[in-house]
């Protein structure tokens, strides 16, 4: 069963909405939806904003309902040079780039137990996903770089740009990322853009979040509609 995702209403609503045999569950305060999509197994769920929600999230994924992956999917602010609104970005990987204990010698982002600062993404899923996504949208594959902040500057886009080599940001994906890792559970992530993370953003994001989010789920519709039907 493939589990999917999203931290706010808007970012579930055309999944929800495409689901079928739907039964819900709320557990923590967060909303599961089980059912099929395209007559494949799923199961959906709105996290909430932010890191630890998003952390709470996915445990539950795992330890109530079983899932055999992961996809998260929403809005994220564009940092690679050349990414728009709209553009899809596929993540690779995942870093947490408000993770610090440079004051005790680590590099920024580095996760001690785990001891890495990358968490990479399963290449089935991002390859999965490319297929699905195909000429659809204009789609690049690249980091996405995790906070429980929402990036409103262009002095930070530049650090994560210079710090992790980002593509976008975002404030779950990296949460997911580590959970799974710790469980060993394949995960992915499919973002759409809605703002370019600067001094704009504050003003773009609630214009063009609603798009983005649909666009983006469109392409995780597309995602369950090419996995095996019994699979
Ligand atoms: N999600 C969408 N836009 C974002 C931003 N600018 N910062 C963090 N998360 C986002």
């Amino acid at each position: 069963m493939t589990g999917i995702i999203g931290a706010m209403d808007v970012e579930v609503a055309a999944i929800k909405a495409a689901m079928q045999d739907t039964t819900d569950k709320v557990i923590s305060g967060i909303p599961f939806y089980t059912g099929t999509l395209h007559r494949r197994p799923a199961i959906l769920a709105r996290c909430g904003i932010g890191k630890v929600n998003a952390a709470v999230c996915t445990q539950i994924m795992i330890s109530v309902f079983g899932v055999d992956e992961i996809i998260n999917t929403g809005v994220a602010g564009a940092v690679a040079h050349g990414i728009r609104q709209n553009d899809i970005v596929i993540a690779d990987k995942f870093v947490q780039h408000d993770v610090d204990t440079s004051a005790i010698g680590d590099p920024p982002g580095f996760v001690s137990t785990v001891n890495r600062i990358y968490f990479a993404a399963d290449s089935g899923i991002a390859e999965r996903l490319r297929a699905a996504i195909g000429d659809k949208a204009h789609c690049v594959t690249g980091t996405i770089a995790t906070g429980d902040q929402f990036v409103a500057d262009k002095a930070v886009t530049e650090q994560l740009r210079q710090r992790f080599h980002a593509a976008a940001c975002d404030m779950e994906g990296g949460a997911i990322a580590h959970v799974c890792t710790l469980a060993g559970i394949p995960f992915g992530a499919v973002r759409c853009i809605s703002d370019s993370a600067d001094e704009n953003a504050v003003m773009d994001y609630p214009t063009f979040a609603a798009k983005a989010a649909d666009t983006c789920a469109a392409m995780v519709l597309a995602y369950m509609a090419q996995l095996p039907v019994n699979g």
